[in-house]
Formats: structure tokens, sequence, C-alpha cells
């Protein structure tokens, strides 16, 4: 069996030691505290089997990371359908661009990038009797874990700064892909992104996504081609327009967020997070990505 501990301690302790770091996310002020010296990973096996270095149990917030548990959820409670409102083309661009929203008449991309993922957050508003606790407690169940949190402080932070996302929920509400009122589907939007979860939260979490839609305690969530879909959907666009990098370094599906974190996995294998707080120029974690890349390298495991 390949020794993921070793290869774990070994990519935590060349963390530990590499100074060129990136730097916090700054636009949502709540991020910009966040400690850069930190760095965690933990990996859970099909096995179900862990893993794990570091600040590995620390809480941070998901940010896009949590696109995939809306996603995973709105898919599940409409199916097909969703696709009608979102298209399934990586976008080449970064997470928060509004230019080709304009030009293709308010179907974003995909989603995982901003606009996407309003669409999607709005697909749960409408369908959600209680949307924020509905949500969370779907979250909780996934990751088998009733003690994760929305940070209150996080999300407010975001909606102060989050002109982007208002002129971007705008836009979809001139094109008729927005059926509920702006502030309320950002309100959903701004907590989604706000959890807070650890890289052991995360990588049980996204187990799902390498079991055939099955958590950790067998329960079905999606069903095998809809995993599918996510999947691939995490492999073309989970790293907006770094997501051809991710995949020539890295060679798995994968999630980002400006957090710091990074999900990665590889279908009935592993799932991995990651968590270094310092962002490159293209918004995704600089230790995460190097991480990820050395892992793949040295357990020669990928999805090529
Ligand atoms: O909407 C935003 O800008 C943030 N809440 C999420 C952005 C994000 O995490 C992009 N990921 N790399």
């Amino acid at each position: 069996m390949v020794d993921f501990q070793g290869i774990i301690n070994g990519i935590n302790t060349t963390a530990a030691k590499t100074d060129n770091r990136g730097l916090c996310a700054t636009y949502i002020p709540e991020l910009a505290k966040v400690d850069l010296a930190k760095f965690g990973i933990h990996l859970i096996n099909i096995q179900q089997q862990s893993f794990s270095s570091g600040d590995s149990d620390e809480r941070f917030s998901i940010q896009s990371i949590s696109k995939v548990f809306t996603l995973s959820m709105a898919l599940g409670l409409v199916g097909e359908k969703l696709w009608q409102r979102v298209d399934v083309e990586p976008s080449g661009d970064p997470f928060n661009h509004l230019s080709l929203l304009e030009m293709e008449n308010g179907i974003p991309r995909n989603p995982l990038i901003n606009p996407g993922a309003i669409v999607v957050a709005d697909i749960l508003v409408s369908l959600l009797e209680n949307p924020k606790e509905d949500f969370l407690a779907y979250v909780k169940n996934l990751a088998n874990d009733d003690s994760i949190k929305y940070d209150e402080e996080v999300a407010r932070s975001e909606k102060m700064t989050g002109f982007r996302n208002y002129a971007a929920a705008n836009l979809l509400k001139s094109y008729k892909n927005l059926v509920n009122d702006v502030d309320t589907v950002l309100d959903f939007y701004f907590h989604q992104c706000s959890i807070s979860m650890s890289c052991a939260q995360l990588a049980n979490a996204f187990f799902m996504f390498i079991n055939h839609g099955k958590c950790k305690k067998n329960n079905t969530f999606l069903t095998t081609r809809q995993v599918k879909r996510i999947n691939s959907l995490m492999l073309t666009c989970g790293f907006y327009d770094e997501a051809g990098e991710f995949s020539f370094e890295v060679g798995l599906p994968g999630k980002s967020g400006v957090g710091g974190g990074i999900v990665a996995l590889l279908p009935n294998k592993f799932c991995v997070a990651t968590w270094s707080p310092g962002l490159n120029a293209k918004g995704n974690s600089k230790l995460g990505m190097l991480a990820l890349e050395r892992l793949t390298t040295q357990t020669e495991l990928s999805i090529f």
C-alpha cells in the first residue's frame, strides 16, 4: 500500500520551510486577518482510513468550496433541469468576471464561477423551506459532523464588500435567470461561502465524490451519473482560469476557495483537503497546489 502518512508528513515539513506563501485574500476583510503560517492536510482513502499532518483540524472559511455542496444539493433536488439555467463549460476567466455573462445572455458558463453559483443559490432558495438551515444540515450530514457552522462575521464582511456579486446577481435578474430577490439570494450565497470547516471535515464531506454518491455512513446523496457530472466540472472549472494548470500539475478534479482551502479527489481511491491561506495571483492556495502536485507525483496516483 502507498505510504500516505509518510508522504503527507514530508509535504508538511516542506511547507513549514517555505517562505514564499502567497498572500491572504484581502477583498473580504475578515479573511485578511488569517495567519499566513498555517498549513494543514488531511487525506481519507476509500477504505475510510485517515492520514493527516499540520493544522488539519483547524477550521477556516471554505468560501468557493461551498459551490460544490450547493451544486450537489441542487442537482439532487432538481436533476438535469438544472443545466437549463447554467452551462458546463470552463470560463477561462477569474471567478468574479462578468463579461461572459453579458455576452452569453445571462447563462453562466458553469456552476463553479460566482454567477453560476448565484443561480444555484437561487434554485435552493426557491426549493428549500428554510434555505440556510436546510443547506447547513445537508453539509453536516455529508460530513457526518454536527459541529459545522456559518461564520456570521465572515458573511457580514463579504456582504459589505460584495459589489461584484451584487453586479452579477442584478445582471442575472435582468436576463430573468434569477427568480428570487437579489438580497435574499446573496444573503444565502454569502452564508454558504462563510461556512468554517477543517481539512478533516472537508475530506470527510467529499467522500461521496469518490464513493459513487454514498457518504461515509453509506447513505446515498447522488447517483453515479450525478457524481460523474460534478467531478468533471471540478476538473474543468474548479480552479477558474487556473484549471488547466491545476490539471497539468496535479491531475485530479478539485475545488479551491479564497480562504486557502483546496479539496481534490481520485474516484474510488482517496480524497484530500489542504489549507494554506496564502493565495497565488489566480486566487488559489499557493502551498496547497504545490502540496497536491507533490502528493500525486510521489504516490503516482492521479486520474491520468
Ligand atoms: O464570492 C466571492 O468572491 C467569495 N465568497 C468566494 C470566492 C472564492 O472562493 C473563489 N475561489 N477561489
